[in-house]
């Protein structure tokens, strides 16, 4: 009898990647893939794969995992539960945030939001730095710090009361960035838009959910976007726009790349499958179907599939935002809030893939043209891996790490609130039927989903320390005016 030669060999199944697919066996030994080819030597376990396809693990670049919002609310997962439900849909490798608040300092922050994720993750992550607090010691002593240890992107919010960051320490925030070379992910939003828009509607009694979504006018997102690349371009820093939602959006980001702009941006399932129209429920029901930015319209959703397939947008996030429809979240501010009082965000780590497969993989969204399931692995997996410099992950590659999921094609599943796993309760894809699920999923070469179960261990998934790579990397068009190096210019004078 061989012995055999692999831990784990996956046999007969079609992998996929970003440039092609075909039929092969993948082995894995320890937490590595370490053969690719047809009819392998045995291993001492195997899966049987035929019919299936073998994908790399998700990466969901965007995710808020027990964590406090922007509003100063706990949401609703544990790192235990967020990555449990995560690996249920197909997702092996998460960044979610150490976020600071104001006041708050940034290496106490890192280190409590390590315990927490140390503790609790089942799949490997990393984490955006939040800043909110951008005084002297954030700037010059903590943030060059720990992006030199490894946490090499930051995230900051344009807009929301308690975290905003302004237009001058923006400057400085995406200085630190470029000297340090951290990527800059930014919500992009017109506070001052937003802030009135929802004044005056209040004052004319339109507080129900269905009005969070006029809140945030569509124009105040392109405005933001516009704003940030010209502050980015200033400095040569290069920066994430995440969650873009509207058409002019997405047209604004179009151009800043046509120029040779270092500008990269995201979406979310919710942008591309919600309109504002889901928010118009009885009740405060609409508050399930609640972010920021909010839902749009058919046109933008066609939009932002059209950037996806032309590059304009190269990948695609969660924004999982855990809040329960009850005290502890949605309704935090007593049993009859207002749309301004209410918590933004959806849960989603679960239900991304799902999505994503089904419109470009099962129902072959035109966009992609007969390449919808290159698609998918790249804008969920080995782009977001690329561009946040995670090593080892987003592609089944000899060498690297065996994240794998493995998806049946033909299992359609309606997707319920009873059927998912995080803690918030709800599902704003509640009811919507998907053909194409993954049905184990390993992660470092241990099964973390197998037989509808989830069997990964709490703390068990690792801290992925980073640098900034080839995304984070200045342009080097920066002009001699503009060259903090150079005195700005000052010494050209
Ligand atoms: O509504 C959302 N997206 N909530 C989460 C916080 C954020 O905006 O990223
Ligand atoms: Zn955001
Ligand atoms: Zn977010």
């Amino acid at each position: 009898m061989t012995t055999p030669l692999y831990d784990l060999v996956i046999r007969g199944g079609t992998v996929g990647s970003a440039t092609g697919s075909f039929a092969a066996d993948v082995a894995v030994t320890g937490e590595r893939i370490v053969a690719i080819g047809e009819a392998l030597q045995p291993g001492r376990r195997e899966i049987d794969a035929s019919g299936k396809l073998v994908l790399p693990g998700g990466v969901d670049a965007h995710a808020h995992i027990e964590q406090v919002s922007a509003g100063g609310l706990l949401n609703a997962d544990s790192f235990e539960s967020a990555t449990a439900s995560a690996a249920f849909g197909g997702t092996t490798t998460v960044l979610c945030f150490a976020a600071q608040h104001r006041g708050n300092d940034l290496r106490k922050v890192v280190t409590d939001y390590s315990v927490r994720a140390r503790r609790g993750a089942m799949i490997d992550y990393a984490f955006h730095l939040i800043i909110a607090n951008p005084d002297a010691k954030t700037l010059e002593t903590d943030l060059p710090a720990l992006i030199g240890e490894g946490h090499a992107s930051i995230k900051i919010f344009m807009t929301y009361d308690l975290i905003k960051i302004d237009d001058e320490p923006l400057l400085d925030l995406l200085l630190t960035a470029r000297q340090n070379r951290a990527l800059v992910c930014v919500h992009a939003e017109n506070h001052g838009m937003i802030s009135w828009m929802g004044k005056k509607l209040l004052q004319k009694g339109y507080s129900a959910p269905k009005y969070h979504a006029a809140s945030h006018p569509r124009g105040s997102e392109a405005e933001a976007f516009t704003r940030l690349i010209a502050a980015a371009a200033l400095l040569d820093q290069p920066i994430m726009i995440f969650h873009v939602s509207t058409e002019e959006g997405a047209a604004v980001i179009r151009q800043a790349r046509g120029q040779g702009l270092k500008v990269f941006a995201e979406t979310c399932p919710q942008y591309l499958f919600l309109t504002r129209h889901d928010l118009d429920k009885p009740g405060l029901e609409g508050a399930k179907w609640m972010c920021s930015p909010p839902p749009r319209e058919v046109s933008d959703q066609d939009a932002l599939w059209r950037a996806l397939a032309l590059g304009d947008i190269q990948t695609i996030s969660s924004d999982h935002a855990p809040y329960a429809f009850d005290e502890t979240g949605k309704l935090s501010a007593g049993p009859n809030p207002n749309f301004k009082q209410i918590a933004n965000g959806l849960p989603g780590l679960e239900t991304r893939l799902p999505l994503l497969f089904d419109a470009m993989v099962t129902k072959a969204r035109p966009e992609f043209a007969g390449r919808g399931l290159e698609a998918f692995v790249n804008l969920t997996a080995t782009a977001p891996a690329a561009l946040y410099n995670l090593a080892g992950k987003g592609a089944i590659q000899v060498g690297l790490d065996a994240d794998i999921a493995i998806w049946d094609p033909r299992k359609t599943v309606t997707i319920t609130d009873a059927t998912m796993h995080d803690r918030t309760g709800f599902t704003p894809f509640h009811g919507c039927s998907v053909t194409g699920w993954p049905v184990h999923v390993l992660a470092r070469g241990r099964d973390v989903v197998a037989d509808g179960a989830c069997v990964g261990e709490p703390g068990s998934g690792r801290w992925l320390g980073r640098e900034g790579g080839w995304a984070a990397e200045p342009t080097g068009r920066l002009a001699p005016d503009m060259d903090p190096a150079r005195n700005f210019g000052a010494a050209l004078l």
